[in-house]
C-alpha cells in the first residue's frame, strides 16, 4: 500500500543518513553500505531489492564488477538456455543482452521494492546484479539460486570503464587522460562505484569456496583462452549440460560464434539500440582483449595497483 511504501522510503532515507560517505572521481557522492560504495539512487535500488525480492530456487543470477565481461556472460547464458530455439527468432537477435537480463538494483528495483515481474514468468528466471556476494545473499534469503560471477584483471576493467565513460559522455579518450588518472586513484583508494574491486571479487571467491554447487566463479581471461571448456563448465553448473550428440553436432561452437564480440557488435539491435537507462548498445562492445590496459597505464601505475591487489588477494590465496 501507499502508506507502506512511504514508510519504506523513510526507512531508506534514515538508513542512508547514517552511512559513511565520500566522493567518487567525478564528484558524485558515494555511500558505504556493507563494505562497498554506491551513489544514492543505486543504494535505494539495492535496499529495495534486498527488501522486496522473492527468490525462486530456479533463479539464475549473473553477477560481476562493472566492465568485467557481463555482456558476454549474459549472452552465453541466454544462448545456453535457449539453444533449442531456431536461429531466426533467437532472443539475442532482437534485444541486447542487458535488455534480456536486467540488473536487479539498477533496473527492476530502482523505484520500488515490489516491481512487476510478470514478464519473467518462464523458468529459470534470469537476472543480474553488480552487488558483492554478502549483499546479494541478503536478497536471496537462503534460497539456493544459481549465482554465476565473472571477474577480470583490475587494470583491464579500469581501462574498459574509462572507455565506457568517455563513450557515454561522447568525448574522445585521447582528450581524457586526466579522467583515467582520477579513476585510477579512486580504484586504488577503494572508494569507487561498486568498489573496492578486491572486496567484490573476494566476496564471490569465498562464496564459491563455501558453496560451489550454487556459486560459480569465472574469469574473463579463462573464457578467452578456453571458451569451449568454460562454456561446458557453465552448462553443467546450470544443470543444462551438453549431450554427446550436441557436442558432436557443433552446438558448443555455434553458441560461441553467436556470442562472439564481433558477431554481437554487428547485429542491428546492438548497432542502433539503447538500454532502458539510455546507454547506447554499441558502447558495450569494444576490443575484448586481455591486457589492453598496458597501452594506457604507465608502468608505475601498473606496479602500484598490482601491489595493492596482490596484497589484498594474498590472504585469500587467490591468484591474480
Ligand atoms: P573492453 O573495454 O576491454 O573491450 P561488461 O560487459 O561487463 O560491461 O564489460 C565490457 C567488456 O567486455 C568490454 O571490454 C567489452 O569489449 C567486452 N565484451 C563485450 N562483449 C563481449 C563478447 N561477446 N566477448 C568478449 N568480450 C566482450
Amino acid at each position: 500500500s501507499k502508506v507502506n511504501l512511504q514508510r519504506e522510503e523513510q526507512e531508506t532515507i534514515s538508513l542512508i543518513s547514517t552511512l559513511p560517505s565520500d566522493i567518487d572521481f567525478n564528484g558524485t557522492k558515494l555511500f558505504k553500505y556493507q563494505t562497498c560504495w554506491y551513489d544514492k539512487k543505486t543504494l535505494q535500488g539495492i535496499l529495495n531489492f534486498q527488501r522486496g525480492f522473492k527468490p525462486q530456487e530456479t533463479d539464475i543470477i549473473i553477477s560481476s564488477f562493472p566492465k568485467s565481461g557481463t555482456t558476454w556472460l549474459k549472452a552465453l547464458t541466454v544462448a545456453l538456455l535457449e539453444r533449442s530455439k531456431n536461429s531466426s527468432n533467437h532472443p539475442l537477435l532482437s534485444d541486447n543482452p542487458h535488455g534480456l537480463v536486467p540488473v536487479l538494483e539498477l533496473r527492476l528495483y530502482t523505484e520500488t521494492s515490489k516491481p512487476d515481474l510478470t514478464s519473467f514468468s518462464s523458468t529459470p528466471r534470469l537476472f543480474s546484479t553488480h552487488v558483492p556476494f554478502h549483499t546479494l545473499q541478503e536478497a536471496l534469503k537462503n534460497t539456493p539460486c544459481k549465482v554465476v560471477y565473472i571477474w577480470r584483471n583490475v587494470k583491464d576493467a579500469l581501462v574498459s570503464l574509462w572507455y565506457f565513460e568517455c563513450a557515454n559522455l561522447k568525448i574522445k579518450v585521447e582528450e581524457e587522460r586526466s579522467l583515467l588518472e582520477t579513476m585510477f586513484e579512486s580504484f586504488c583508494r577503494g572508494v569507487s562505484y561498486y568498489g573496492p574491486f578486491w572486496e567484490h571479487v573476494l566476496s564471490y571467491w569465498r562464496g564459491s569456496l563455501e558453496d560451489s554447487k550454487n556459486v560459480l566463479f569465472l574469469r574473463y581471461e579463462e573464457l578467452k583462452i578456453e571458451p569451449s571448456d568454460q562454456l561446458k563448465r557453465l552448462a553443467e553448473f546450470l544443470g543444462v549440460p551438453f549431450s554427446v550428440e550436441e557436442e558432436k553436432s557443433g552446438c558448443v561452437e555455434e553458441i560461441l560464434n553467436l556470442c562472439s564480440l564481433r558477431n554481437l557488435k554487428n547485429l542491428e539491435v546492438n548497432k542502433t539500440g539503447k538500454t532502458a537507462r539510455g546507454v547506447e548498445h554499441k558502447n558495450f562492445f569494444r576490443k575484448g582483449e586481455v591486457g589492453d590496459s598496458k597501452n594506457y597505464l604507465t608502468p608505475e601505475m601498473e606496479r602500484r595497483i598490482d601491489m595493492i591487489i596482490e596484497e589484498r588477494f594474498r590472504v585469500a590465496d587467490l591468484k591474480f
